[in-house]
């Protein structure tokens, strides 16, 4: 199996203030540590809203610990009243990019063509997108997962197929767990993955083996290590825990062991 090196990201949502995102930052700095964060046995990945994006590449400056947004215009720049090109995102020190989010999805309008034009666009302007897929709890109950989750994934495989090799992430974020405590167990978790990366493959992507894929819904520091552990799940993507610098750094622990432990 290709070697994935761990990636855990803090999708911060609509939170924080310039207070509360300086002092976050600073916490996990000296958590991370000197030089590469963690020892550089995981990829550390913070997404805050835009406007504090140039407060947090100024507060991680030299740290290691990478910036992302948590949207991006599918549009190159022109007359889009309100949206953000992924060359502005560049410009402000992000290397990644969320898109498709479930709330975009749900709250949104995003459709699968809409994410898989912010894919592109994001690719094409050379961030890394990490892009979100995942089925609500009807879904899950009425027995649609695996339906909803190739679905998604058909609209993503041409973009991704057409990338250089792991520049594409993709996370599993089954709706039902996004906030709720409720977290996916890691079989069931493991089994999404499974889905996913096969899909990938019989869909084309040469580099199936090489796409990260995070689980994300309520990652916390006591699940971490046990979900980090399947053998599919390359890291998380994390929302409430990564309001709180030590948890967040906790969690990216739980994923440097996840990865001692299956070397
Ligand atoms: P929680 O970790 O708060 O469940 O959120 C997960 C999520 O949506 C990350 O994108």
């Amino acid at each position: 199996m290709a070697h994935r090196k761990p990636l855990v990201a803090g999708n911060w949502k609509m939170n924080g203030s310039r207070d509360t995102a300086t002092a976050l930052l600073a916490g996990l700095r000296e958590r991370a540590g000197a030089g590469a964060p963690f020892g550089g046995r995981v990829d550390c990945l913070v997404c805050p809203p835009y406007p504090y994006l140039d407060l947090a590449r100024a507060t991680l400056e030299g740290s290691g610990v990478a910036l992302g947004a948590q949207n991006v215009a599918s549009q190159r720049p022109g007359a889009f009243t309100g949206e953000v090109d992924a060359g502005m995102l560049l410009d402000f020190g992000c290397s990644h990019v969320i898109v498709g989010h479930s709330e975009r999805r749900a709250l949104f309008g995003e459709t699968d063509e809409i994410v898989a034009a912010k894919v592109a666009r994001a690719l094409e302007a050379g961030l890394t997108p990490v892009a979100c897929v995942g089925e609500t709890l009807a879904e899950r109950e009425a027995g649609q997962t695996e339906a909803v989750l190739a679905r998604q994934l058909a609209a993503l495989v041409p973009a991704i197929a057409a990338a250089a090799a792991g520049a594409v992430i993709v996370a599993y974020e089954p709706v039902w767990a996004i906030g709720t405590g409720e977290t996916a167990s890691p079989e069931i978790a493991q089994q999404a993955h499974s889905f996913i990366r096969t899909r990938l493959s019989a869909g084309g992507v040469a580099s199936a083996a090489a796409v990260r894929l995070l689980y994300g819904g309520s990652v916390k520091p006591d699940n971490a290590l046990t979900l980090f552990s399947q053998p599919y799940i390359d890291g998380g993507l994390i929302g409430g825990a990564s309001l709180v610098a030590g948890d967040f750094a906790s969690i990216c622990e739980a994923a440097v062991s996840a990865a001692q432990g299956s070397a």
